[in-house]
C-alpha cells in the first residue's frame, strides 16, 4: 500500500546524515522497489548546488547489495535522475514556495504525498516546518515530517519545541525518529518475547536479576564536538536509543501490534520508572592517550569544545521500574565514545537456581554458573543463552557454554540499515517504531533533574584513556546493586 505519487524532500540535504544516511537508505529502498512508481527526492539546503551537483554528491555514498550487484548501476543512475536540488533559506517562506512550484512542476497525476525528512539543527526545525507546511505541503494527498533528535534538551524544551511544532503540524504528521527502533535486534525484541513460550513467563523479577543496555563506540566526537558538548552522553544515547530499548525490553504486553497500542505499553512502563537521582549515575570524559606511536586526542582536544567542558562523552546509570513486574530489578546502562570497542548489547542476567545440586562444581561463584540471555544489536547480530552444560567425558566438569543464534549464518542475506525500516514505515504510515509526544515527555521527565543538578554541581567527568574499557566508576555503581558488568566478565 505504498502511495502512488511521493516527493521526499530531505532539508539539510549537504550534512553528514542526509549523506551517510537518508539518500543511501532511498536508494536501497529505490533498489528493493518499495518506492512508488512516481517518487522524487528533492534536497534543500543554503549551499547553492545544482542537480548535477546533489547527484554527484549522492552517489559518492551509495552501494549496491553485496548479494546482487547485476543492474545496480543502473538502477543507481535511475534513482539519481530522481533527484533535484533545491537552494533555500531554512526561514523563507518564498523560498519553500518555489520549492512547492518546482515540485508541482514535476509530479505527474492528481495525487501527491509529501515528505520531509528534516535532519537539521534543531534551532531551525520549527522555522522550516512553519514553511514547509504554510507553502510546501501537498495540496491533495498527506504530508509528513520526520524529526531527528535532539527533541530539545529538557523537559520544558522539549515541550516547547512540541508546541511550536504542533502549532503548524497534528501529532500523526510527526515522525519522531530514533533510529535504534529501526535495528533489526530491537524490532525482534517483541517477537522473542510475545512469540515463544519460553521467555515471556521468565520475563519478570521472578527471574530475572538485572538487565544491562550497553552502548560503546571505538571513536570519540570527532567533528561532532560542537554538536555533542551541548548535549552529552545521556542526552545523545541513553535518554532515547537506550530508554527505548528498555520500553520495549520492560514494557506489558499490548493489546495488539497496533501503534497505539504498543506506544501505550511504553508509556506506561516509562511512567512506572524513578526520575534519575545523583547516585544512580556515574560520569566520564575520554583523556588523550598514545599507543605506540599513534596519539589519540582527548575529548577537550577538539577545536569546537571548551577546554573546560564538564560534558560527559561516557555514563553509567541504574534505573528501576517500580511496577509489580520488575519492582528492585536493576536496569543498567552504560554508554560511551572513545572505548576498546564498538558494540551494543541487552544483557539479561537472571537468578541463581535454587538449590543448585551442582552447587560444588561451580567453586564459590555462583554468580558464574547463572543463565544470561545477550542480544547483540551490533555489530555482528546475534541472540545467545549462556546455559551450563556437562563437558562431554566421564569425569562431571560443568562448562558455560552458549546455545547461539549468528544472524550472519543463519541469515546469510544482508541487514537493511535501520533508516531504510524507518524511512519505509514513515511512507506507509506506520507510526509503531515512532516516538509518540508523550513518550518523549516521559523519557525526559526521567533524565532531567537529573541532568539540571549534573549541570548546576558542575560534576566533574571522571577522565578515562581514549581506546579503554572506560572509568571504574560503573563497577561501584553496579556493585551497589549486586550487579557485574556482564560483558566484562
Ligand atoms: C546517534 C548519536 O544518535 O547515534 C551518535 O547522535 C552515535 O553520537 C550514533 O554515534 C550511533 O548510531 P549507530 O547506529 O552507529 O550505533
Amino acid at each position: 500500500n505504498v502511495a502512488s505519487n511521493l516527493s521526499i524532500t530531505v532539508v539539510g540535504a549537504s550534512g553528514d546524515l542526509a549523506k551517510k544516511k537518508i539518500f543511501p537508505a532511498l536508494f536501497a529502498l529505490y533498489y528493493e522497489d518499495c518506492l512508488p512508481e512516481n517518487f522524487m527526492v528533492f534536497g534543500y539546503a543554503r549551499t547553492q548546488m545544482t542537480d548535477e551537483e546533489l547527484r554527484n554528491m549522492i552517489s559518492r555514498t551509495l552501494t549496491c547489495r553485496i548479494d546482487k550487484r547485476e543492474n545496480c548501476e543502473d538502477k543507481m543512475d535511475q534513482f539519481l535522475k530522481r533527484c533535484f536540488y533545491h537552494a533555500g533559506q531554512y526561514n523563507s517562506e518564498e523560498d519553500f514556495a518555489e520549492l512547492d512550484s518546482k515540485m508541482i512542476e514535476k509530479e505527474a497525476g492528481s495525487k501527491s504525498n509529501r515528505l520531509f525528512y528534516l535532519s537539521i539543527p534543531p534551532n531551525i526545525f520549527v522555522d522550516v516546518v512553519r514553511c514547509a507546511s504554510v507553502k510546501a505541503s501537498s495540496a491533495n494527498g498527506w504530508t509528513r515530517v520526520i524529526v531527528e533528535k535532539p527533541f530539545g534538551r529538557d523537559s520544558e524544551s522539549s515541550a516547547e519545541l512540541t508546541k511550536c511544532l504542533k502549532q503548524y503540524l497534528a501529532e500523526d504528521q510527526i515522525f519522531r525518529i530514533d533510529h535504534y527502533l529501526g535495528k533489526e535486534l530491537v524490532e525482534n525484541l517483541s517477537v522473542l518475547r510475545f512469540s515463544n513460550l519460553v521467555f515471556e513467563p521468565v520475563w519478570s523479577r521472578n527471574y530475572i536479576r538485572n538487565v544491562q543496555l550497553i552502548f560503546s563506540e571505538d571513536f570519540g566526537t570527532e567533528g561532532r564536538g560542537g554538536y555533542f558538548d551541548k548535549y552529552g552522553i545521556i542526552r545523545d544515547i541513553m535518554q532515547n536509543h537506550l530508554l527505548q530499548i528498555l520500553a520495549l525490553f520492560a514494557m506489558e504486553t499490548p493489546v495488539s501490534l497496533d501503534a497505539e497500542d504498543i506506544r501505550n505499553e511504553k508509556v506506561k512502563v516509562l511512567r512506572s520508572m524513578r526520575p534519575l537521582l545523583l547516585e544512580d549515575v556515574v560520569i566520564g570524559q575520554y583523556k588523550g592517550h598514545s599507543k605506540g606511536s599513534k596519539l589519540y586526542p582527548a575529548y577537550i582536544d577538539d577545536p569546537t569544545v571548551p577546554k573546560d567542558s564538564l560534558t560527559p562523552t561516557f555514563a553509567a546509570a541504574a534505573l528501576f521500574i517500580d511496577n509489580a513486574r520488575w519492582d528492585g530489578v536493576p536496569f543498567l546502562m552504560k554508554a560511551g565514545k572513545a572505548l576498546h570497542t564498538k558494540r551494543a548489547e541487552i544483557r539479561v542476567q537472571f537468578r541463581h537456581v535454587p538449590g543448585n545440586l551442582y552447587k560444588r562444581n561451580f567453586g564459590t561463584d555462583l554468580d558464574k554458573a547463572t543463565n544470561e540471555l545477550v542480544l547483540r544489536v551490533q555489530p555482528d547480530e546475534a541472540i545467545y543463552l549462556k546455559i551450563n552444560n556437562k563437558v562431554p567425558g566421564l569425569g562431571m566438569r560443568l562448562d558455560r557454554s552458549d546455545l547461539n543464534l549468528l544472524y550472519r549464518s543463519r541469515y546469510p542475506k544482508e541487514i537493511p540499515d535501520a533508516y531504510e525500516r524507518l524511512l519505509l514505515d514513515a511512507i506507509e504510515g506506520e507510526r509503531r517504531l515512532f516516538i509518540r509526544s508523550d513518550e518523549l515527555d516521559a523519557a525526559w521527565s526521567l533524565f532531567t533533574p537529573l541532568l539540571k543538578e549534573l549541570e548546576q554541581k558542575k560534576i566533574v567527568p571522571e577522565l578515562y584513556p581514549y581506546g579503554s574499557r572506560g572509568p571504574v566508576g560503573p563497577h561501584y555503581l553496579a556493585a551497589k546493586h549486586n550487579v557485574r558488568w556482564g560483558d566484562l566478565s
